[in-house]
């Protein structure tokens, strides 16, 4: 029997995370169970630092609300944690001082909120006995195994309204607007805020892209009198000759995905100036598409997932991620949503060759990017 659980909302914030965690403490008063949240991530329970959450105070007015109101972190690996002793950088498996603070306080459950890395450790803590529900958060919609992860359709909604903007200042001046979006190693924002902000050129990871391709696109629109184009380039896309252009190399120990993308707009914007003559100038839209309100798709399916979540621990489904595919909620173990990830551990914890959701080339949504005109890079 679940009487008292814990949340824990870990990595970068998405949209969203306040509202599934209403949706599990609502959940659990209904059912007389007791809900906690642990402070800033893994670093909350490492440090043994959380809170009781009560749907009349604190966990209160949080539907609309962006952020976490419980905090994350996304540098704490708690199995192999960055420490300083004696003046030397020293990594440290700290999970047994973690799992006993779950034992001292008397959680019978925690939920993990967060993408890959944070389930990684979910499903480390599930192997060595805790009881972990794991509940797939992020605006890149990588997480295996799920249709959505909640606040990728804010980061979509944020993308597109950027590209409605943007066209008609680029119209106005004819020029070529390049946007910037996130997304890791996976092109979902990119493609679909392209399809829903009629961009005319998408360029995403899954696809490395031959810029003169690009730029033929742009001169076609030109000799049709279209003296302006809209550019949407995923962070992690690449061309066909190149690498991905990496920002920034963290040292958070390892399991952690390390490396920060960006920088591939403002190349893109180079080269088309150079190769069709008209100005370029690059957006790159950062973290404005993660943070703020969740729209009302990722409220509905933040509150499905927080109930969903708890229906499980109450049932005793243990060691699972909530899961929504084919318009339905449904679990799978934390084994599968991670197990290709295992090698990540042992290199730079860079997530590009784990098992994350991409789009494929025979998916519909590149068909119909394809079909309504939008050029891919080939
Ligand atoms: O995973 C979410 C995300 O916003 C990615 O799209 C982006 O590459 C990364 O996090 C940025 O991470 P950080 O918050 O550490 O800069």
């Amino acid at each position: 029997m679940v009487k008292k659980v814990a949340i824990i909302t870990n990595g970068g914030d998405a949209p969203g995370l306040n509202a599934v965690i209403r949706a599990i403490v609502k959940t659990a008063e209904n059912n007389g169970i007791e809900c906690y949240g642990y402070i800033e991530g893994y670093r909350g329970l490492l440090e043994n630092n959380y809170i009781k959450l009560d749907s009349r105070t604190n966990a209160s007015g949080l539907l609309h609300r962006g952020g976490t109101i419980i905090g994350t972190s996304n540098s704490t690996n708690v199995f192999n944690l960055k420490c300083e002793e004696n003046g030397q950088v020293v990594y440290k498996d700290m999970s047994q001082k973690c799992i006993d603070n779950i034992k001292e306080a008397g959680f019978d459950c925690i939920f993990t909120l967060g993408g890959d890395g944070t389930q990684k450790s979910g499903r480390d803590f599930s192997l060595r006995g805790v009881n972990v529900i794991g509940v797939p958060k992020t605006i890149d919609n990588d997480v295996a195994h799920t249709d959505i992860t909640f606040g990728y359709n804010t980061a979509v909604s944020v993308a597109t309204e950027a590209l409605d903007r943007l066209h008609t200042t680029a119209a106005s001046h004819h020029r070529i607007m390049v946007l910037e979006v996130m997304g890791r190693y996976a092109g979902w924002i990119a493609l679909e805020s392209a399809i829903g902000g009629g961009a005319d050129v998408a360029l995403i990871p899954e696809i490395p892209y031959d810029i003169n391709k690009v730029a033929d696109k742009v001169k076609e629109r030109i000799s049709e009198g279209k003296l302006f184009s809209i550019i949407v380039v995923s962070e992690g896309a690449k061309p066909i000759d190149g690498d991905i252009v990496i920002k920034r190399q963290l040292d958070n120990g390892k399991g952690l995905d390390n490396i920060r993308l960006g920088g591939i707009g403002e190349r893109v914007a180079e080269d088309l100036e150079r190769l069709t003559g008209l100005v370029s100038r690059c957006t790159v839209l950062g973290y404005v598409q993660r943070g703020g309100t969740p729209t009302a798709y990722d409220r509905v399916l933040s509150t499905k997932y927080g109930v969903k979540a708890m229906e499980l621990a109450m049932e005793g489904k243990f060691n699972n991620l909530v899961t929504y595919k084919e318009g339905k909620l449904g679990y799978i173990s934390l084994e599968e949503v991670v197990g290709e990830n295992k090698e990540i551990g042992a290199a730079s914890g860079n997530t590009a060759k784990s098992n994350i959701r991409k789009i494929s080339m025979d998916d519909e949504l590149v068909k119909t990017a394809r079909n309504i005109g939008i050029n891919l890079g080939i």
